[in-house]
């Protein structure tokens, strides 16, 4: 499974690239926000540090101002994948885009059938939010699963399943068990996926036996 990060935030970007383990970033109009810089700057910044899919969300409403801002974004980078919201408007877009060689997200999904519509445009990737789901006590991993059974059911599909508004370590679990292809992660979640008691409290214990010993290596 992929790791994308869910920032705008450059220095996190940084940071988590140097660990190897980034094969993406998802961005949107709220982290831009957040971010408090120029949209533009932070695209290239991003784009000059990860090499993987770098998503850059639209903000025109109808298909032919999609298309126009997803192609100024697209000259930013190569690895540049619009992101559209999955409106028919969205998915008119992201036909003409993918036809035309750019990647596209489609973002804002909600249901499986909206995630069917989504892979029939040609979408790279379709962004189903699990937390969001949640919030609203429906079962976010459900979407998943469904998404992936329905997937997997058309060879003729290529859209990967971006796993988005992840929340916890159990989310990220879940979506490697069901086989979704990505996972967008906040940087902390990302951080924490790596911790547990046991490994910090048995490192502790080595490294108080190894001090005993008196030794060096090298
Ligand atoms: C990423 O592509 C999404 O925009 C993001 O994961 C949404 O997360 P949120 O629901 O925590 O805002």
């Amino acid at each position: 499974m992929k790791f994308f990060v869910d920032t705008a935030d450059i220095a996190e970007i940084r940071d988590l690239a140097e660990s190897g383990l980034l094969d993406g970033v998802t961005t949107n109009p709220t982290l831009v926000a957040k971010a408090g810089r120029d949209f533009n700057d932070i695209l290239r910044d991003i784009c000059a540090v990860v090499d993987g899919p770098v998503s850059a969300e639209v903000t025109a409403t109808d298909a032919k101002g999609m298309i126009a801002e997803g192609e100024k974004l697209a000259l930013i980078a190569d690895n540049i994948t619009v992101k559209v919201p999955l409106t028919i408007d969205g998915l008119k877009a992201c036909r003409h885009l993918t036809s035309n060689g750019t990647m596209v997200n489609v973002t804002l999904c909600f249901s499986a059938v909206q995630a069917l519509m989504a892979a029939k445009a040609g979408a790279t990737f379709i962004s189903p939010f699990v937390g969001r789901l949640d919030d609203i006590s429906q079962d976010g991993m459900a979407l998943i699963n469904d998404i992936r059974q329905i997937y997997d059911n058309y060879d003729s599909f290529s859209t990967e399943i971006l796993v988005a508004s992840v929340r916890n370590p159990t989310h990220v679990l879940r979506a490697a068990l069901i086989g979704a292809d990505v996972c967008t992660i906040p940087p902390a979640t990302l951080r924490q996926l790596v911790k547990h008691p046991l490994t910090d409290a048995g490192l502790q214990a080595f490294l108080a036996d190894w001090a005993k010993t008196g030794q060096k290596i090298g």
